[in-house]
């Protein structure tokens, strides 16, 4: 199974050899019969430990990421924390990108924190300085991010594991913004990815949940271990309802991305528009990097307005199609206003989000409606 589509769609999807059901069932039992004392049938016994839809979803997300091993959580924070329980020990350090999710950031800064676990947010494009600060601490794991939560910043996924790994790190990439369908981290080195499956994977905005793939044994039975021992496991449910949506990733990302790339050319210049922020814009920052490491540039971007904060809010109240909320990755286009809503958790801190940004999770509907709505929206101010 080669194709990326076709992986999407039949990765762990074996047909239900009693029924022949082509959609294998939904198990919703918690325990399983043994026919002698610790003689598993198909390896399950409690469904902590292990549960046959959850397999299934794991299975998959190996095959997308081009991984060794999988485990799915009941959200992406749930995820990224079993990883680093099973990394990080007091004493150790951690960079971050300076423009991390902000919910990461709290994690790594309040929980990790009280543990004795220092951490540090770092410009990720300044190769020079980002080598300098490994030499000088105990780092355990660098954690990128690309393209970014909200501002859409770029990394070279590359070039950091290559310094991390020179300097006895690991790399971590967040993976949930571009997803496997654009972007495969363990091809630029990476030693592992976390996603947040309720936004693109889950990709219809009524699921949560969040995964840590692996392409080492080591890394997988310490992650297995926190998934097991602590239970932040996703019900068979959520479980079920990701792996349907992962099915149409694929097409979902290529009009993700196409609609964004419309979206963003036609509101740049616009006069109540300062910057346009999105990786597939020659103008960006990162345009060549991610032209590089992407095989397009997603759905997300974000916009500074040049009437400043009071522009922001009041733009989010004034489009038809875009709703305001937060979140991402569903079919249906969303705006919001990052530092007061999603990012207010790194509101004072280096990772704060400039107050006259929107963030636009653009959807999969009809490009000229979302184009005619936001310019609309953009011409009211
Ligand atoms: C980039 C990124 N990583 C991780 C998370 C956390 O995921 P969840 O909300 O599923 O816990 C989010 C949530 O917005 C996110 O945007």
């Amino acid at each position: 199974m080669t194709g990326f589509d076709t992986r999407a769609i039949r990765a762990g999807m074996t047909p239900d050899p009693i029924t022949g059901a082509v959609v294998p069932p939904l198990h919703l039992s918690t325990t399983f019969r043994q026919d002698f004392p610790g003689e598993l049938l198909g390896g399950f016994e409690y469904a902590r430990c292990a549960n046959p839809t959850r397999s299934a979803l794991q299975e998959n997300l190996v095959a997308l990421e081009g991984g060794t091993a999988a485990f799915s959580f009941a959200s992406g924070m749930a995820a990224e924390d079993a990883f680093f329980r099973a990394v990080v020990r007091p004493g150790d350090h951690v960079v971050l990108g300076l423009d991390a999710y902000g919910g990461s950031y709290r994690m790594i800064d309040a929980v990790y924190g009280q543990m004795g676990v220092t951490h540090a947010a770092l410009d990720l494009s300044d190769l020079t300085s980002l080598d300098e600060h490994l030499a000088q601490t105990k780092t355990r794991v660098v954690r990128i991010e690309t393209p970014s939560n909200p501002v859409m910043s770029i990394v070279d996924i590359a070039a950091v594991t290559d310094i991390a790994h020179r300097h006895g790190a690991l790399a971590l990439v967040d993976n949930t913004f571009a997803t496997p369908a654009l972007q495969r981290p363990f091809e630029f080195g990476a030693d592992a990815i976390v996603h947040s499956t309720t936004k693109y994977l889950g990709g219809h905005s009524d699921v949560l949940g969040g995964a840590v793939v692996l392409n080492s044994s080591e890394l997988a039975e310490s992650v297995y271990n926190m998934q097991n021992w602590l239970g932040a496991v996703s019900s068979p449910f959520d479980a079920f309802l990701t792996l349907r949506g992962i099915k149409t990733l694929g097409v979902r990302m290529e009009r993700h991305s196409r609609n964004a790339l419309a979206l963003a050319r036609a509101v740049v210049g616009h006069p109540s528009v300062s910057e346009v922020h999105y990786p597939g814009l020659d103008s960006h920052a990162g345009h060549a990097i991610a032209a590089r490491q992407m095989s397009a540039f997603g759905g997300m971007l974000s916009i500074s307005l040049a009437g400043g904060p009071d522009a922001a809010r009041l733009l989010t109240t004034r489009t038809q199609i875009f709703t305001l909320a937060p979140s991402l990755g569903g079919v249906e286009s969303l705006i919001e206003w990052p530092s007061g809503m999603t990012h207010t958790s790194v509101e004072g801190t280096p990772l704060a989000v400039p107050h006259n940004l929107v963030r636009i999770a653009v959807g999969i509907e009809t490009e000229s409606d979302l184009i005619d709505d936001l310019t609309a929206a953009l011409d009211s101010l």
